[in-house]
């Protein structure tokens, strides 16, 4: 029987307690939420940790925001981007991390997603780019939970990935009840983030069209399932889960469209590794 979903609920929203979460992280999501706050003090606030300053310079350079010039100060950022934007960059940088020491090949499948749907957003001329980058660099988020808080539970989920040959997720909803979109959604809800950026990811895995942020999920799933498909990293399984039909719709691509998309991530994710 899967675990009552209130008492997983808390104990997610727990995990921004954890010491692996810096301080200075909650400390941002108050600042950010205060209408209090200015840009400048933001900024400070930020810099007085190098480390993670540094973390969302390169997250800012890397490609996903498509400034012409290289941007050195987090001031910079923050005036550029907006509070929300730098907020969810600075929670990246931090999980990004995590990712590294706890699930092999996440970081890598998720610096490529999030590559990925900015491909997509510039190939269908999405009005707001912003967020989209960032779900893809966050979508996976709840894998990072579990494998943090839920020893035992992930343990009974790899075993029947590997045993059943299922996918992460259906593992998870057979062991949870839940899958990693909605336990990401879970923390991410709890950090104020905006729903333009929560909800698709707590739906990457269940695509529905009528939904209010139905184009920005239906690039996010798109884009997990071609880095995927191309290998780029790891999801935690070895099979691609099964691209909904009305996600294309609503985008209004073609199959010429997808594969003119996969040609530019096989130019622009070169320095991805593939696994
Ligand atoms: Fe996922
Ligand atoms: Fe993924």
């Amino acid at each position: 029987m899967p675990p009552d979903k209130d008492q997983l609920r808390l104990q997610v929203e727990k995990v921004s307690n954890l010491p692996t979460l810096p301080g200075i992280v909650t400390r941002i999501a108050e600042m950010v939420d205060s209408p209090e706050t200015t840009g400048r003090q933001l900024g400070r606030e930020i810099a007085k940790d190098q480390v993670i300053s540094a973390k969302v310079l390169k997250l800012v350079n890397s490609g996903f925001y498509g400034f012409s010039e290289p941007i050195s100060t987090i001031q910079h950022a923050v005036t550029l981007l907006g509070f929300n934007t730098v907020k969810s960059l600075v929670l990246s940088s931090t999980v990004l991390d995590l990712m590294k020491d706890s699930l092999p090949g996440l970081w890598e499948h998720s610096l490529a997603c999030a590559r990925t749907c900015s491909i997509i957003a510039g190939h269908i001329e999405l009005d707001e780019q912003e967020e989209i980058s960032t779900a893809g660099l966050l979508h996976d988020l709840g894998k990072v939970i579990l494998r943090q808080t839920m020893e035992r539970e992930f343990r009974r989920i790899a075993n029947y990935v590997d045993r059943a040959d299922m996918l992460f997720y259906q593992a998870e909803e057979k062991v949870l009840g839940v899958n990693h979109g909605e336990m990401g959604g879970w923390l991410l809800e709890k950090w104020a983030l905006p729903p333009k950026l929560v909800e698709p990811i707590v739906d990457h895995h269940d695509f529905r069209p009528n939904r209010d942020y139905a184009e920005n999920t239906a690039i996010l799933h798109l884009a997990d399932i071609l880095c995927r498909a191309q290998a780029f990293g790891s999801g935690g399984d070895r099979k691609i889960p099964r691209l909904a039909p009305s996600a294309l719709e609503t985008l209004k691509l073609t199959i010429d469209d997808v594969c003119e998309i996969m040609g530019r991530m096989h130019e622009e994710l070169r320095d991805i590794p593939r696994m």
